[in-house]
């Protein structure tokens, strides 16, 4: 059997993905940073069968069988025969694992689809020679992470990406994942620290998530909302304008839980610690000056960004005034990805 090992992040979203149509086609573009420590490792055995006429997987994660993750990914890979079609005569052992805990509010999806579609490229490449272009390797595992989970197309490429049509980049597509290489040097160590405010499974599937925006009267209005702060992100980030960076972050991790409270049904994530969190936050801002803010994703726990030169102070911070509002004292040390 051949073998195949790749390692992908998970991401943190700026911009938010937030409503969705078609076959997983974003309403608006999004912006995320993707993570260097919290990642799933996948390693994929195969060997083609001539005579075979569906495709046969066994899925390891952790170490032991697991039903449900498999019949997940067999949907996603039968989907996938029309674009390589060595799919259907093959036999994949898929091993995978994480190397953070289950749901702490970071997107397991976008690392392990990431991965997924990362190694299925991989594949491709050895059988057929194809993909032998770097860009079009990664670019072709981007567009078949965006089919497996939206959100896990941006996680194939280091630093940031962004994904969604927008006028602002020239490259950018519905499709796919652009990396952004034009940023100011401050961002490629920038840290996150996440704030385990609940470990719980989420109470609302990201599809159902989704689905609320169809119905939504700000629709409109927040898909618009979502260009003017790519608008304003991207130079910000180009120049290494860390307030306007910390405005447009907030603003959009605040949306993002507005717009699923007023969704029909209301959907509430945030927890009373998640505010009390971001009321300290606020004020460790005003008393320190520092650039220290906050995002969220579609769960109560929180995650802070600032830049690698303000670590110290921040982390003695997180430790004496943040931990204890955090589910057993959870914190997960992250910072951007560089390759
Ligand atoms: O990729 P999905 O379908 O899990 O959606 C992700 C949605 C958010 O995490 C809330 C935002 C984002 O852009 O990652």
């Amino acid at each position: 059997m051949q073998k195949i090992m790749h390692r992908c992040p998970s991401n943190i979203a700026l911009v938010k993905y937030w409503g969705k149509k078609g076959i997983q086609i974003p309403e608006n573009p999004s912006l995320s940073l993707t993570l260097s420590q919290s990642f799933t490792e996948m390693t994929i055995e195969y060997e083609l069968r001539e005579n075979q006429q569906k495709i046969t997987t066994d899925f390891l994660f952790e170490g032991k069988a697991n039903e449900k993750f498999k019949t997940k990914i067999d949907v996603f890979l039968e989907s996938q025969i029309p674009i390589f079609t060595w799919l259907s005569s093959v036999y994949l052992k898929i091993s995978s694992s994480n190397s953070f805990p289950h749901s702490t509010g970071i997107a397991s999806s976008a690392s392990s689809m990431g991965a997924l579609a990362l190694c299925l490229c991989s594949i491709e490449k050895q059988l057929n020679g194809t993909l032998a272009n770097e860009n079009t390797y990664l670019r072709k595992a981007s567009f078949m992470a965006r089919l497996a989970s939206g959100s896990a197309c941006r996680s194939v490429f280091p630093y940031m990406a962004v994904w969604g049509k927008n006028s602002l980049l020239s490259d950018s597509s519905d499709e796919y994942a652009v990396p952004i290489t034009d940023f100011d040097p401050i961002f490629k160590s920038y840290q996150n620290r996440i704030l385990i405010v609940s470990a719980s499974e989420k109470a609302v599937s990201s599809r159902a998530g989704h689905a609320l925006m169809n119905t939504h009267p700000f629709a409109k209005i927040r898909y618009q909302q979502a260009n003017d702060n790519m608008a304003k992100l991207l130079p910000a980030l180009q120049s290494g304008d860390l307030e306007i960076f910390g405005q447009v972050v907030e603003n959009e991790a605040l949306t993002l839980h507005a717009l699923m409270m007023n969704s029909e049904p209301s959907v509430i994530l945030m927890q009373p610690n998640t505010l009390i969190l971001i009321e300290k936050i606020k004020q460790f801002r005003q008393e320190t000056q520092l650039p220290v803010y906050f995002t969220l994703d579609a769960g109560p726990n929180i995650h802070l960004l600032f830049p690698e030169n303000c670590k110290e102070k921040v982390d003695i911070w997180v430790d004496n005034d943040l931990k204890k509002y955090c589910e057993n004292e959870k914190i997960i040390t992250d910072f951007v990805a560089t390759k």
